[in-house]
């Protein structure tokens, strides 16, 4: 049986990420996969600490030295058959939780040579799953895909495979936007688009846990 794990990097665990991901973790296991969540938030565990462990020549390549919650985590991501990343945009970026999981995952598995891109054991399929409160619009014109691009392509590169990716714009932040100062949001426009687009973004991120594990 092949096995799906999907990582969550919203610190919400039931929230619109941690929604598509469950979405995609129904597609992967209608495909016949075991799947597993990992809430980041809910683990103990820091970004590189820059030991360079992971760069000696005296000891294996490809596992982080150190030791703390993420590390099971770490070796669980080396036994998959595919992955997810989902992650809410903060501050036009990946959340930090998620950008620590990911120093932690690639450098791990990057050591300073041209002729070897990544010592990762073998092609990782994946997908990044993002969600955020800017329109599609706003995506373009603050050149998201540019910038979310660099961890695409580094996912690229150590996972030996392009990753798929899925966008949900204009995310429902609040369930009651009255409570909270947030004049800058319509929240009747925001329920709206949830209610006409949301379904289509899981539905997405189903065929992308059912393609993950098919192809
Ligand atoms: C600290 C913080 C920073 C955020 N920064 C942005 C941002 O720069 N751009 C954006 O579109 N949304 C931003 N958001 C909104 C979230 O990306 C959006 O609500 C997302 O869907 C939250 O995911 P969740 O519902 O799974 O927690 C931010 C939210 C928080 C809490």
């Amino acid at each position: 049986m092949k096995n799906f794990i999907a990582i969550n990097g919203s610190p919400r665990k039931n929230w619109n990420t941690a929604e598509l991901l469950k979405h995609a973790m129904k597609g992967a296991a209608d495909a016949g996969a075991s799947t597993e969540l990992i809430n980041l938030y809910a683990l103990n565990f820091k970004g590189c600490t820059s030991c360079f462990a992971c760069k000696l020549k005296s000891r294996p390549h490809g596992s982080c030295a150190m030791k703390d919650d993420l590390s099971p985590v770490l070796e669980k991501i080396k036994a998959a058959d595919a992955v997810v990343f989902g992650s809410p945009i903060y501050f036009m970026n990946l959340s930090a939780g998620m950008i620590a999981f990911f120093e932690r995952l690639f450098f791990s598995n990057y050591i300073y040579s041209d002729e070897i891109p990544t010592v990762f054991p073998k092609k990782l399929p994946s997908a990044f799953i993002y969600t955020m409160n800017m329109t599609e619009k706003h995506f373009e014109f603050f050149n998201m895909k540019e910038r979310l691009g660099m961890y695409e392509g580094t996912a690229h590169r150590i996972l030996r495979v392009a990753p798929k990716i899925l966008c949900a714009f204009d995310t429902v932040q609040f369930k009651d936007y009255s409570r909270y100062e947030s004049s800058i949001f319509d929240a009747e426009k925001k329920f709206a688009y949830k209610e006409k687009h949301f379904p289509e973004d899981c539905k997405a991120a189903y065929d992308i846990g059912r393609d993950l594990i098919l192809k």
